[in-house]
This record gives structure tokens, sequence and C-alpha cells, in this order.
């Protein structure tokens, strides 16, 4: 069955014939090619072709596909059932595995996806500082939480990035820029009830947008002279920048992180993390009410725990920046683009000349030059995130030949 058959097909039964909108390639023109087996760095479309994978499901397959280890760890958890709604062992050894390396993560929660930690997070910071209102930043993606869509509206106020939002959910949320200590500094000195700002430290979901470290240091200066909750949001960064993510790279320490992608292993797992004080705000010892049926469900916290355990002596780390530098120096000398890169997360700005870190310095041409990229890699046999801002992803099962075959396609066709 060809591809436009089966979103023919899919587009009966489900919205725009795909289950999360990015999947249906529009921002990138075209048909989505349909998928039906991943092998380190490898998809397997329907119709046989392979590709060689640099979204790697959007970072959670920082292994590749189907890692051994993590392939063997899944089948034996499986042979012992999958799921208990009971408290478990395979969630405390998880959770020990974490808190022991992550000394400041006192204690955690898991959930079930990204979405779901933010929204716990968020509630936990109302809940512990009685405040109402969230601070944002214009280019930073948390989930589809309903506090969360927003994009920055008139005088700093959020405006609903979604239909859907009520007119109160979007007044709690204010939205600044990003890179910007003035702003900042105004909307502290404006609005003193902040219950929390939440950021992605290493924002990664409109381009790669790092962050100058004063700003967030300055970030983490305000709230605390504010009595403000920091959430670093490390859904993609959390042990993929390093194991213990922004936290480590950059020495901050924020009040609550949280997590997603990589700690399930590509299985659905979220976490929040932080200080014993805050994660005791919730059920059952707390006020805040949090749950889920599928929370920490056995197959995926063995997942996220076969996944974890081969990051632990840092070798992958060591592969994953060198696979990044060799992408990087063989697009050293290209003149009409700009590869933002922090180890194995990748973007390339449509411009040379400085680093991009807001989404308005983003070049007007970077859609149709990214569009062009993307099909010609497909018809390459190269399946790169399909979407002008996303990042793509290196995995410990690409190798330095692919590396450099991309960097060839790269050169050639944005
Ligand atoms: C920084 C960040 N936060 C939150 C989320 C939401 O996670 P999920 O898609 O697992 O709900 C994402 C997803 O891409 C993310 O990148």
């Amino acid at each position: 069955m060809t591809h436009e058959e089966l979103f023919r097909r899919a587009r009966r039964v489900t919205p725009g014939g795909v289950h999360s909108p990015v999947r249906a390639l529009r921002a990138v023109g075209g048909e989505p090619v349909f998928m039906q087996a991943g092998s380190g760095a490898f998809l397997e479309a329907a119709d046989g072709k392979r590709f060689v994978d640099y979204c790697q499901a959007f970072g959670p397959l920082i292994l590749g596909h189907a890692p051994a280890t993590v392939t063997e760890a899944v089948t034996q958890a499986v042979e012992r059932g999958w799921s208990y709604g009971a408290a478990d062992t395979a969630s405390l050894a998880l959770a020990e595995l974490i808190t022991g390396q992550l000394p400041w993560a006192k204690q955690l929660r898991f959930v079930n996806s990204g979405t779901e930690a933010v929204m716990t997070a968020l509630r936990i910071a109302r809940a512990v500082t009685g405040r109402d209102k969230l601070l944002k930043f214009d280019g930073c993606y948390h989930g589809h939480v309903d506090a969360m869509l927003m994009r920055a509206g008139s005088g700093l106020a959020g405006a609903a990035d979604s239909a859907g939002i009520t007119a109160g959910v979007a007044a709690d949320t204010l939205v600044a820029p990003l890179d910007d200590d003035d702003t900042l500094k105004e909307i502290f000195g404006t609005h003193g009830d902040i219950a929390a700002a939440i950021i992605e430290p290493l924002p990664a979901n409109y381009g790669l947008l790092p962050q100058r470290r004063a700003f967030l240091q300055k970030l983490a200066d305000l709230c605390r002279r504010h009595g403000t909750l920091l959430i670093f949001d490390e859904v993609i960064t959390g042990f993929r920048v390093a194991f213990g993510g922004c936290v480590e790279q950059l020495n901050l320490q924020p009040d609550l992180v949280t997590w997603g992608k990589i700690i399930g292993g590509g299985f659905p797992v979220g976490a929040v993390a932080g200080r014993r004080e805050y994660l005791e705000a919730l059920a059952p010892v707390g006020e805040v009410y949090q749950a889920g049926t599928l929370s920490a469900n056995p197959v995926a916290m063995t997942a996220g725990r076969a996944t974890l355990e081969a990051l632990l002596d840092g070798a992958a780390y060591a592969r994953l920046e060198h696979l990044g530098q060799t992408l990087e120096d063989a697009l050293s000398a290209a003149e009409n683009l700009r590869l933002q890169r922090v180890g194995s997360l990748c973007w390339l700005a449509a411009e040379p000349g400085e680093p991009v870190r807001t989404p308005a310095a983003i070049a007007p041409t970077q859609s149709e030059r990214y569009a062009r990229l993307f099909h010609a890699a497909l018809a390459a046999g190269v399946y790169l995130p399909p979407s002008p801002v996303e990042v793509a992803f290196l995995s410990t099962a690409h190798t330095a030949e692919q590396v450099l075959a991309l960097a060839d396609l790269i050169r050639q066709h944005f």
C-alpha cells in the first residue's frame, strides 16, 4: 500500500491523519511517510524504504531505535506483566537511580508525558506560593497545557495560541521575550505576584536558541527576590546535554525540573523533580492532587532505567559530542548558514553571523530553505525533523559517515 493510500485511510479515522500535528508535515509541505519499524539510526517506512533518522522520535531515543540493552530489559519486563496499579519495584529503581545521581533532585513524581510533568510543576508552584500568575517565554514550548499555549500578546499579557482556552487562563499567563534582561526586570517590577517562571534553559522547540548564562542567572535572581518558583523545563535537555541536563551544564539551580522523553527511553514517561518540600505538596502527603492510572508503568520504567544506565559512564555523551563536532566541522566553511549546536542537539539557521537567541531573530528565508532541504534529504534516504524550527537529534547509533553525508546534503540543498 502506498503512503498516499495510507494517508487517505488515516485522514478518515483521525484528524489530519496524525496523532500529533507536526507529523502531518504541513510545516515543510507534502504528505507524511508512514513508518513501520525503527532500528539503530534507521527508520523503515511502510514500503520498505529505509531512512537515516535525525528526528529520533523528537528526542527520547538518545541510543537510537530499539537498542539491544533496552529491548532485552523491556522484553523481560513485559513477561512480568505490564501494569500493576500498585506501588512497584521498577519505579523505585528508576527513582533511586535518578535521585542518587542528581542529589539536588531530592524527590520526583513520575507521570506519563512532558505535558503532565509541566502541568504538575505549575500546580505545585501555585499551591506553595498561593499565587495564580505564571511567566513563560516567547519561543519556549511546554506541552499542551492550557496555560502554556500562549504567545506574546500586547503589553506582555499572554494571548492564547490555541482555540479553546478561556480568557481567564490566558489572563494568568505572562509572556516575556527571551534574551531580554530589561523586560524581565520590568515584568517582575510590575507583577509581584508570579507563582512560577518556567523556561527551557536551552530552548529547543523554536529553533535551538542558546541563552546567555547571565540572562538565566538574572531570571533565577529575580525569582528568588520575588518569591517566585523557577521551573526549568528539561523535557528535551534532561539527560541529553549531560546526565544532569542544563542544571549540570550551566550550574544553575531551579526550584523544580520537568523531564520527559529520554527519561522513558521512548516509552511514555515524564517526571517533576526537586526539593522534598515542594514534591511533598503532592497527594497523598500534601493537598495538591495529581494521579495517573498508568503512571510509573513498569515497562516504561524499565525502558527508562535501561536507557539511563547506558548513559552513566559518560561514553555516550563523548560519542555524541564527537558526532556533533564532526557535523559542525564539515559545515564550518559554509557561508550561507549557521549550525547552532549544543552536544547532540543541532539546528540550522538560515544566516551566518551572530547566534540566534530569539524567535524574532530567525531569518525570513528559514522556512523555504529548510523545506527544500527536507525533501531533498527524504529523496536521499534521510529523515529530518519535519519543521524548520524543530531541532535535529543525534543518537549514539549514528556514525561519522552518516553525519558527513548529512553535511553534504545540507551544503547542497539548504
Ligand atoms: C521542552 C518541552 N516541554 C514539554 C514538552 C511536552 O512533552 P510531551 O510531548 O511528552 O507532552 C515538550 C515536547 O516536545 C518539550 O519539548
